[in-house]
Parts: C-alpha cells; structure tokens; sequence
C-alpha cells in the first residue's frame, strides 16, 4: 500500500503524495538521497538488508522520517523482497550494491541484483527507475584518446576491466548494459546516474569505501600515493543529480555527475597536507619512474543543462576530513581548528594556491 501523505507536507512539494523506493538506503550516498527526498516532500520505502540493525538508525533521524519514511529488509539476491519493497511506489532510486574489487561479493549482486530490480519493477507497473552506476562503466579503455573529454557515449572496456582484475567496474559495466537493456524490453524508463569518485560528510555511522580514498591518507596506513589521477564530485550533488533525473519529464540516459576537475593523487595529497598539516600525509608518489598519470576529462554538461551546480572539489575534500573528525572516525590533533579553519578559508579563495607543489 502506498504511504499515506503526510498532512504536513504542503502541496507545492513535487514530493506530496507520491511515494518512491531507494535501495540501500543505509549507504554513503543513498542517505543523502533519502534525506533529499524526504526534504522534497516524498514518501520513501527504504530498503536495508537489516531495519534493526543501528547502523541505519540516522535515517530514522532525518526531517519527515517519522511521518515518510519505512524500512524495509530487502536483498538483491532475493527478488521477492525487492516486489514487496516496491508496492505502492511510482518510481525507483536502485544505489545498492557491494563496492569491493573481490569478484565473489561484486558481480552477482550487481548483475543479477540490478536485473532483479529493474524485472520487478516492470512486474510491478513502475515507469520510472535510477540506477546509481559508476564513471567505472564509461572511462576504463586503454583504447580511448585520453584528449578527448569522456562522454555518456564511452563504455568501458569489459575484457580490460577482466584483464585488470577490475571487477568492480566490470560488474557494474555488464549490470548497465544488462539494464538498459531489460529496461528497453520491458518498456521502463531507465536514467543512469554515473558518479566519479564521492566525497563529503557522512550521514551513515560507518565509512565507506570511497571516504577511505582520503582517509587512508590521513592515518599512515599509505604511506605514499600512487601515480593516478581521479575526478570527484560531492555526495550532496549526486542526492540532487538522481531527484533531477527523476523528476525531469524529458531525462533519459547516462548523466555522468563530476565537479569537472581531476586531481593527480599527488595533489590530492597536497592538499590534504595544506589543509590538515597535523596528519602524516604522505609526499612521495610510489612510482618513481614514470611521468604523473594524467586523469580523463570529463564532460558533465548533461547536468549542467538540467539547472545543476557543482561543489567545487577542494570543498568536498575539506569537508570529508571534518566529518571523520566530528564523528570520532579520524582523531583531531593539533593545531586547532582556528588556526586550519582560517587557512581554510585563505585557500578556498585561491584553489590554485593549494594545488602548486
Ligand atoms: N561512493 C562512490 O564514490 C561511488 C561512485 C560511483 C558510484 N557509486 C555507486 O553508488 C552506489 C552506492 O555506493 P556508496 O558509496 O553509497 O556505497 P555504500 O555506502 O557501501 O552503500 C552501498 C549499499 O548497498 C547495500 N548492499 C550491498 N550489497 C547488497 C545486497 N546484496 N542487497 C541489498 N543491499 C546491498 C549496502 O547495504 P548493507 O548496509 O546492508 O550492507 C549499502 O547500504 C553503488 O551502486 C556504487 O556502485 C559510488
């Protein structure tokens, strides 16, 4: 049954009275988003692998979700709790999915899940779905002229991705195109959703896998930083980019969703080292021979032309390292926060500063 809406939710919401899913709605960037929803005026059903588990009790915390938002246990690798998940909604947001490279825990949850989600949501009516895929399905081919900027036309490379032991991109490529696929068949309208890399606070109790991108740079545990070059883009602006596909009538396709600038590791750790002196950041590139890989440019213009803005990446970074020290996830040693907070802001105003060696 659909959740009745909330006789608080003013009318001019877009939200009221419609009702969504988001699969793994305990993770990094689908609590950004159910936290969105909520703010849009959605009801949302959640799916978690476990509603009583305290990891996922910041969802019940957000603005609404008393009155909007219900958990659900669901698993990919169980399609008759997704169509249980799924009654009563208009739309899906599909976010769940393990990131790891280990191929037993990636491919069949990410292949099998997203056809199970994408079936059961045509079984069940539903129009409309966003998958949250990964820049990983677009960019890794070592055949692409890397001048180029990489658009939503670039897939990535299934035998390279094998041949690499990529398998995170290689399950998330084949869950994609199986998508679109099953999606085309079955009459649904599928968006994608194509995030780099993701950084900025965390709403969820535990750290996730691309936080530790820039937290293993802080604890000692790198202690260099390997020659690659990588985009980012804020976990705010990824929430925003699926509620605007979602909500655009005339949204179709791939959107890859990057602030627009890549970053060396060695400038990431730069950076890092600027804003936050006091960590053991490391210096040195572990490749020691080779010339600095240069990232791929990409284009995130498809956005762009649907009204969004993008947080500038030294931001995100500055904002990933406060959000581990205020949820006691990275100690805070001296100096203050005066002192870094200024240094901060001196910096904000001249990215440019930051980034020089
Ligand atoms: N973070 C990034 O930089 C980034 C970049 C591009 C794309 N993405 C994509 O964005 C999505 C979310 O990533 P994230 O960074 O937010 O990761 P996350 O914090 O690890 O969240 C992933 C969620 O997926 C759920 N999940 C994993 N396996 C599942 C299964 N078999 N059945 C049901 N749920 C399952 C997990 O639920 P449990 O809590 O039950 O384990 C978790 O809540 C993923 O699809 C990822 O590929 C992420």
């Amino acid at each position: 049954m659909p959740i009745e809406a909330a006789d608080n939710v003013p009318a001019e919401l877009p939200g009221h009275g419609r009702t969504v899913c988001v699969t793994g709605a305990g993770g990094f960037i689908a609590s950004w988003l159910v936290k969105r929803l909520l703010q849009k005026g959605y009801n949302v059903r959640g799916t978690v692998r476990n509603p009583v588990d305290p990891k996922n009790d910041h969802l019940r915390a957000f603005d609404g979700a008393a009155d909007r938002l219900v958990l659900l246990r669901a698993d990919l690798m169980e399609p008759e709790t997704l169509v249980e998940a799924f009654t009563g909604c208009e739309g899906i947001f599909h976010a769940a999915s393990p990131v790891t490279d280990d191929p037993e825990k990636m491919i069949e949850p990410a292949i099998r899940g997203t056809k199970y989600v994408i079936t059961a949501a045509a079984d069940m009516g539903i129009k409309r779905v966003v998958f949250t895929s990964t820049i990983g399905t677009v960019y890794m081919n070592p055949n692409r002229d890397p001048s180029k900027p990489v658009d939503d036309t670039c897939w990535s490379d299934l035998e390279y991705c094998k041949k690499t032991a990529n398998w995170y991109c290689y399950a998330k490529t084949v869950a994609e195109q199986d998508a679109l696929e099953t999606a085309r068949q079955r009459g649904i309208e599928l968006i994608v959703v194509n995030p780099v890399l993701v950084l900025g606070p965390l709403l969820q109790p535990t750290v996730n896998a691309s936080t530790e991108h820039v937290m293993k740079y802080l604890t000692g545990s790198a202690k260099t930083y390997v020659n690659a070059a990588q985009a980012y883009v804020h976990v705010k602006d990824v929430a925003e980019a699926h509620v605007r596909v979602y909500e655009a009538p005339g949204a179709h396709g791939r959107y890859i969703c990057a602030e627009g600038t890549t970053l060396h590791r060695g400038e990431l750790c730069r950076v890092l080292g600027k804003l936050f002196p006091e960590y053991p950041v490391p210096t040195k590139c572990k490749d020691e021979v080779n010339p600095p890989v240069k990232g791929y440019k990409f284009t995130n213009q498809r956005l762009k032309d649907l009204g969004m803005e993008f947080v500038p990446v030294l931001q995100s970074i500055y904002e990933t390292v406060k959000s581990l020290q205020e949820k006691g996830m990275l100690p805070v040693l001296p100096p203050g926060d005066d002192v870094r907070d200024n240094l901060h802001e001196q910096l904000m105003m001249k990215p440019a500063q930051l980034l020089r060696n």
